[in-house]
């Protein structure tokens, strides 16, 4: 098949690049200059392990290109993905400025084109409503009456991690298809066949497909908040709350994942889709007291860590301190809502006289976004942590899991990796 896929940043790069493994024809479409330039010449805006291979692969066999003209990838699409993004606004609600812009792009791309049977596909993960009510609305609102009639909506949200994101897309728990006719249902099983088994995907109305990507990511993000406020509570009971989630994780019914107690979630989805349905569901006259507790665990986990410090050493003033992690989580050079960085910044309102810190690969972002003269980014991690006795771990890369590094350390791990075998003086966040 022939897809358009507009957005080429995570999602849509990833989504779009792993069609072509089926031989599909994609096109990826965005506003910026510099991304497409790169991707057309395999270089990927993003770090994502698996990903660079599968895109060389598709530029050889001409499967892919990008492109900034709406009309190049529309023109022969079977069907148009929209993956941009939808961040939030000051007030924590959805922005949908950029889905606006893309139906008005769409739209007047379409009435230089011949009508034909074209599938739109909202990817993005939006709000009840807004594929009908916001996306659909400006399109029909501005095409001619031939095109009216062709065209279909349909919204398939996305449940990729970052860091094994290719991993996710071609082994889903589950394919959602939110649909408003049997065309949309049709192609975008036969599509997404060629990946799943016909049990692994759900038909679901278009608002029921949007509902389902946000209360999945609240119901994550709940659950490490949980485990945190249990771990919490651990922590003052002298108690291991990875032994109490094991124990508790035995239970089918509740699962193991997403209950490791730590410093929080951070990223760009989790902390922003939480703050957009709490709103959304406020909006509509609902308290929302779960989402509500979920983010106010969320924001006071990583202080958490820094009590611990100030516990033992009375004040921070003046001591150096060694940060390991900078990204939100292992694999990503993602930095976005980065509980490290927050960390980094509770630490310097303590007035500590340097951090010292390494991330294997969010470095050169971290440095874009923090700039101050008590930051030292050490190349190595050895550097790292040869500067400094107190060490803090906020990421749990798999380069920190090993003890030996921590031999005459003190050390405060915020994601439990280590068991301080070998360091001077340890303890964990809520362990
Ligand atoms: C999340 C979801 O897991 C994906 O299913 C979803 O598609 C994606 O958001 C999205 O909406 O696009 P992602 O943000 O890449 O994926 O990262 P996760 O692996 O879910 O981790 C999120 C945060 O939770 C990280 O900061 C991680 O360290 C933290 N976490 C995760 C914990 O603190 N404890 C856990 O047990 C698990």
């Amino acid at each position: 098949m022939k897809v358009a896929v507009i957005g080429s940043g995570y999602v849509g790069l990833v989504t779009g690049a792993c069609f072509t493994l089926k031989k599909h024809e994609v096109v990826l479409v965005d506003v910026v200059k510099e991304k497409v330039d790169k991707i057309n010449k395999g270089i990927l805006p993003i770090y994502e392990p698996g990903l660079d291979e599968i895109v060389k692969e598709a530029l050889e066999e001409k499967l892919l290109k990008a492109t900034t003209d709406y009309k190049e990838a529309l023109e022969n699409a079977d069907m148009v993905f929209i993956a941009v993004p939808t961040p939030s606004k000051e007030d924590g609600s959805l922005d949908v400025k950029y889905i606006e812009q893309v139906a008005s792009q769409i739209a007047e791309t379409l009435e230089g084109l011949k009508p034909r049977k074209l599938l739109l596909v909202m990817k993005s993960t939006v709000l009840p409503g807004t594929t009908e009510n916001i996306f659909k609305e400006i399109i029909i609102n501005k095409v001619s009456e031939e095109w009216k009639g062709k065209l279909s909506f349909a919204m398939n949200p996305e449940f990729l991690r970052e860091g094994i994101a290719v991993e996710d897309f071609l082994n889903p728990d589950r394919v959602v298809i939110g649909i408003e006719d049997d065309y949309g249902k049709d192609l975008l099983s036969k599509l997404y066949l060629d990946f799943v088994n016909e049990d692994k995907i759900l038909i679901t109305p278009i608002k029921v497909a949007e509902l389902i990507k946000y209360a999945s990511n609240a119901f994550l993000a709940m659950k490490i908040s949980f485990a945190n406020e249990i771990g919490n509570l651990s922590k003052s009971l002298g108690i291991d709350v990875y032994q109490v989630m094991d124990g508790v994780g035995m239970d089918k019914r509740i699962g193991r994942a997403f209950l490791n107690a730590g410093l929080g979630f951070g990223g760009s989805c989790f902390p922003k889709d939480v703050s957009a349905l709490l709103n959304f569901g406020r909006g509509l006259g609902h308290k929302m007291l779960l989402l509500d507790a979920t983010l106010q665990i969320n924001k006071e986990q990583p202080k958490k860590l820094v009590d611990l410090a100030l516990k033992r050493y009375g004040s921070l003033k003046d001591k150096e301190i060694v940060v390991l992690g900078l990204a939100f989580k292992p694999n990503t050079d993602d930095i976005r809502e980065s509980k490290a960085i927050e960390l980094i910044k509770l630490l310097l309102d303590e007035g500590i006289k340097a951090v010292h810190t390494y991330d294997p690969a969010a470095m050169e972002n971290a440095k874009k976004y923090l700039s101050n003269n008590k930051i030292k980014y050490h190349a190595t991690l050895e550097n790292a942590l040869s500067s400094a006795e107190i060490v803090f771990i906020a990421t749990e890369w798999q380069e920190f899991k090993n003890e030996d590094l921590y031999e005459g350390k003190e050390v405060f791990d915020g994601r439990r990796v280590i068991e301080g075998k070998k360091a001077k003086y340890y303890e964990g966040i809520c362990w």
